[in-house]
């Protein structure tokens, strides 16, 4: 039987204390709602739609490739999923009703879930979870009807505010995911009311509605309830990134990463490590970020859309849409922008920025240095503290350095700027004009020496 999927992301979210929506909130780099669409499509689900509303404009951008359906105003989690009717109109099987404010939900769970509708044939399965403290979430009042089939069916759900004593003491709790047959699921919509102390429009109410319709709606137990917290508060938004984060990791340890304090590294879910890496604490691995075997990042380094090969060594390094090739080494303090390149073996090292530049195959910028808008070839030496002057206020230019290059320390390279093969440079130079390949250039005042002018100057 075919399985759509409706991701609800229409709420305000006010318990987030945000001007960005809710589901827009990232956990390890990826918005909420991106990781309940992904559970969905993992669970199998086509099409899946989103329902916006509240800020619309950026939850669109974050469901790209889902339909996208809209409410025009936030009356409830009953009236979102209406609002999605049109969407699926024609569509005939399962639907799963997804809360795009939990992002700990897997593909595997919503599978079970969607199976479980099946084999019951039931008309609602609702995920349930047993909590400690269910404070807040919906609880779920299970049979106890009179001429009910079964007394293990769920009865209805009840939510916080609308709970009496005796129901808020139930630990079983909603969890927001649900599976229904989707013509019930839209006939009973029509019949749901807002006769409840938030006056608006639940979901939650379509169960008893079915039920009382004759039809079976069975609760479900996760088997982990930490895939069903929902994130309302900059609490839980933390905690679910903690959970995320324990997740990923245990994943990567056990497929050959160290990590000898798991709790100090963050790796994003798009990240890939090859085995025998070593990442050392207060390391961030963020976007389409890979790192080749042998090689150890950190400690203190953020990595965002950057490849890293084989045998690199990482250190207290920040890199963007950078690339880092086999062997080359980075760090204490390196500042890798977008379109830096590390040829194999090359080395950026202490306090140095590079932005949009290819450093050749062995090249060396050591020390305290600004290389942009530079192409430089193999086996080049820059001495400590030289900057390409890239920027003249109005416009970026070039450097060009070729190969196998010694610029001395301090040099300033006024771009545009080429230095030929094997050319040397002077330290302190300013080089304003290209340097021929194999020549020496110095550009700076010539040392004028007074014979015994300290001698006559001094102060005793
Ligand atoms: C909801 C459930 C509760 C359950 C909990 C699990 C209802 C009435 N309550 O409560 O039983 O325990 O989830 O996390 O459903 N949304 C819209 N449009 C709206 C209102 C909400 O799209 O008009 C979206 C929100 O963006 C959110 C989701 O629906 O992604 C759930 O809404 P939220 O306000 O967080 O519901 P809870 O109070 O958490
Ligand atoms: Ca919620």
């Amino acid at each position: 039987m075919s399985t759509a999927a409706i991701v609800l992301c229409a709420g305000a979210g006010t318990r987030m204390r945000s001007e960005r929506p809710k589901v827009a909130h990232e956990v390890l780099g990826r918005p909420l709602v991106q990781w309940v669409v992904a559970a969905a499509r993992a669970a199998g689900a086509d099409p899946v739609v989103s329902v916006v509303g509240h800020r619309a404009e950026q939850v669109r951008p974050l469901v790209e490739g889902t339909v996208v359906a809209e409410q025009p105003e936030q009356r409830g989690t009953a009236d979102a999923v209406a609002c999605a009717r049109e969407a699926l109109a024609g569509f005939d099987g399962s639907v799963l009703v997804l809360s795009g404010d939990s992002p700990l939900i897997t593909g595997e769970t919503l599978r079970m879930l969607a199976d479980a509708r099946m084999r019951e044939k039931a008309a609602c399965a609702v995920l349930t979870m047993r909590m400690a403290d269910p404070f807040g979430y919906g609880r779920i009042v299970r049979g106890a009807c009179e001429g009910e089939a079964d007394l293990g069916d769920v009865h209805r759900i009840v939510e916080q505010k609308d709970a009496t004593a005796e129901e808020a003491a139930i630990c079983e709790c909603n969890s927001g995911f649900y599976c229904f047959d989707a013509a019930a699921l839209f006939c009973a919509l029509e019949q749901v009311g807002c006769e409840n102390a938030s006056g608006e429009y639940y979901l939650t109410d379509v169960l008893e509605i079915l039920r009382k319709g004759g039809q079976r709606v069975i609760a479900v137990q996760a088997a982990d309830p930490q895939e069903c917290m929902g994130v309302n508060s900059r609490v839980q938004l933390a905690e679910a990134t903690r959970v995320m984060q324990q997740r990923i990791n245990r994943t990567h340890m056990e497929a050959g990463v160290t990590m000898l304090v798991p709790e100090l590294v963050w790796i994003g879910p798009d990240v890939t490590i090859e085995p025998d890496v070593e990442l050392l604490p207060m390391t961030f691995l963020m976007g389409a970020t890979e790192v080749g075997r042998d090689t150890v990042v950190g400690p203190n380094s953020r990595l965002t859309d950057t490849h890293v090969g084989v045998g690199c060594t990482v250190d207290e390094t920040v890199a963007v849409e950078a690339r880092i090739d086999d062997g080359a080494t980075c760090g204490p303090r390196a500042y890798l922008r977008p379109g830096a390149h590390l040829m194999e073996g090359a080395k950026a090292g202490t306090h140095v920025e590079i932005k949009k530049s290819t450093i050749g195959p062995g090249s060396k910028v050591p020390h305290l240095s600004y290389i942009g808008d530079t192409t430089m070839g193999a086996g080049v030496n820059i001495g400590a503290g030289s900057i390409t002057c890239n920027y003249d206020g109005a416009a970026k230019h070039a450097t060009v350095i070729g190969d196998d290059v010694f610029v001395g320390s301090d040099t300033m390279m006024v771009a545009p700027v080429t230095i030929g093969n094997g050319a040397v440079v002077g330290a302190g130079s300013v080089i304003t004009k290209d340097v021929p390949a194999d020549s020496l250039a110095v550009a700076r005042a010539r040392e004028r020496v007074i014979d015994d002018w300290a001698k006559k100057h001094a102060k005793h």
